[in-house]
């Protein structure tokens, strides 16, 4: 990108959004998707036919010109607002540099670098820890189960009905949020259970008592706000039971903090909002490098004893992408969590008032820029999203029935009200 394009772009996340003046799909749009079919695989089920040309802050533009106010910040990754002037920066320095040098088998002080970030801004409670770079949320899954059990000797994990943990075959054994994503894939991991999310006596009393005993168990994993299973905030005694059942049969507790982590709470991790607790594992991925690929476990110290050759990656740990993970790391601390804190709390109060005068909207929730809005039933979330995007306001559902809110942690509170006075509209229309 020259220096005149990122100009161009600066302005662009101040531009008066939304602005819609085309029909949609546009027709340049229309040509885009027409070309997509052609060539790519039918698995990928787009939302609605947005086609992205480029983008600032919290504003997509299209191929057409037409402008939209980002609430999905493209499912909770670019963090830091689309393209930010700091992450751009370290990017442009360290691909001029170095783009790769595969970090399983050699030193890129860049990894350790990020590496020494995420362990520093860990709950204090896991203590030193040790951490692997992939490139995905499910591969850094699929690098957690693997480490749960060549630590523990065991081959059992329990995850939750409406997880979300991935789509590789050990990570698609733990999601059970849509039975479509399993259907037709044949047997999945073995040693895989479920439980209700939120209810951590079915564990003792359905699963330890009839199905599997807790001495064959390497790790419990859930995630500290469910994400695509409908933005669902737990009780408050299931995490510290989590912990209890975890410390009395020797398990390891997993946060899987792909969607819900790096500030996206207003803390930089969701299990913080948790007071007490501390996972053994943490995986993190999405949000980390504001966009480039990077995702990782980071691990108590005295996990961490697979030997060499037990795990890696071509490109895990991409330079590239942890000198994005660094620059986000920067930003995020510096001024995020606030940010995310007070425009959460904002959306939520709007929200809430929403609700008070429309009675299609049965709950709203969450923590921070992780707002779920469940409505009456599927319908309804679906065609709110839909209607959104027609107004220039990009929204998502999840769960059985609403409609999920995850902007990037740097939206203003005018973005915040802008999105609030859309919907509104749309529930109207809609509902
Ligand atoms: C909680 C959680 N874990 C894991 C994943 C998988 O991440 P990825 O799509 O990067 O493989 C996701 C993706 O939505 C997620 O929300």
């Amino acid at each position: 990108m020259s220096p005149v394009d990122t100009a161009s772009n600066s302005e662009l996340a101040g531009a008066p959004t939304p602005f819609i003046t085309t029909e949609l799909p546009g027709p340049l749009a229309r040509s885009a998707i027409a070309r997509d079919a052609l060539v790519t695989s039918p698995s990928m089920g787009r939302v609605y036919p947005l086609v992205p040309a480029r983008a600032a802050g919290c504003v997509i533009e299209d191929v057409d010109g037409n402008r939209f106010l980002d609430m999905n910040a493209g499912i909770a990754v670019t963090s830091t607002g689309h393209c930010h002037p700091e992450v751009v920066h370290a990017i442009h320095e360290q691909s001029s540099k170095l783009l790769h040098y595969c970090a399983s088998d050699w030193y890129l002080p860049v990894y350790a670098e990020s590496c020494e970030r995420l362990v520093s801004s860990t709950p204090s409670g896991m203590g030193a820890a040790q951490v692997f770079l992939g490139n995905s949320g499910t591969e850094a899954v699929e690098g957690a189960i693997k480490l749960a059990r060549y630590a523990t000797k065991r081959h059992n994990v329990i995850a939750f009905f409406g997880a979300f943990h991935g789509r590789t075959l050990g990570s698609l054994s733990l999601t059970a949020s849509k039975s479509k994503y399993r259907g037709g894939f044949g047997p999945m991991a073995a040693g895989t259970y479920h439980a209700p999310y939120g209810d951590a006596a079915f564990i003792e009393e359905v699963l330890f008592e009839h199905l599997c005993d807790p001495l064959d168990v390497a790790a419990i994993i859930a995630e500290p706000i469910q994400g695509e299973g409908g933005y669902s905030v737990p009780p408050p005694d299931f995490w510290p039971a989590l912990r209890r059942i975890c410390d009395e049969h020797g398990i390891l507790l997993i946060a899987d903090e792909v969607q819900s982590g790096i500030g996206r709470t207003g803390k930089m991790w969701a299990i913080e909002h948790e007071v007490g607790i501390s996972p053994d594992i943490i995986v993190a991925g999405k949000g980390i490098a504001s966009g480039m690929p990077l995702s990782a476990v980071i691990a108590r110290e005295a996990l961490m004893v697979w030997g060499p050759g037990k795990h890696g990656s071509t490109f895990g740990g991409n330079p590239v992408s942890c000198a994005a993970a660094i620059a986000t790391l920067d930003v995020v601390e510096r001024e995020l969590l606030e940010n995310a804190t007070m425009i959460g709390a904002r959306l939520l109060r709007g929200l809430d008032e929403l609700a008070s005068l429309n009675s299609s909207i049965k709950e709203v929730r969450g923590r921070g820029l992780m707002i779920g809005i469940e409505f009456a039933d599927h319908d309804t979330a679906a065609r709110i999203e839909q209607d959104c995007f027609r107004r220039g306001l990009l929204v998502l559902t999840c769960g059985k029935s609403a409609v999920r809110l995850a902007p990037p942690l740097v939206i203003s509170a005018d973005q915040a009200d802008t999105a609030l006075r859309i919907l509104a509209d749309s529930i109207d229309a809609v509902a």
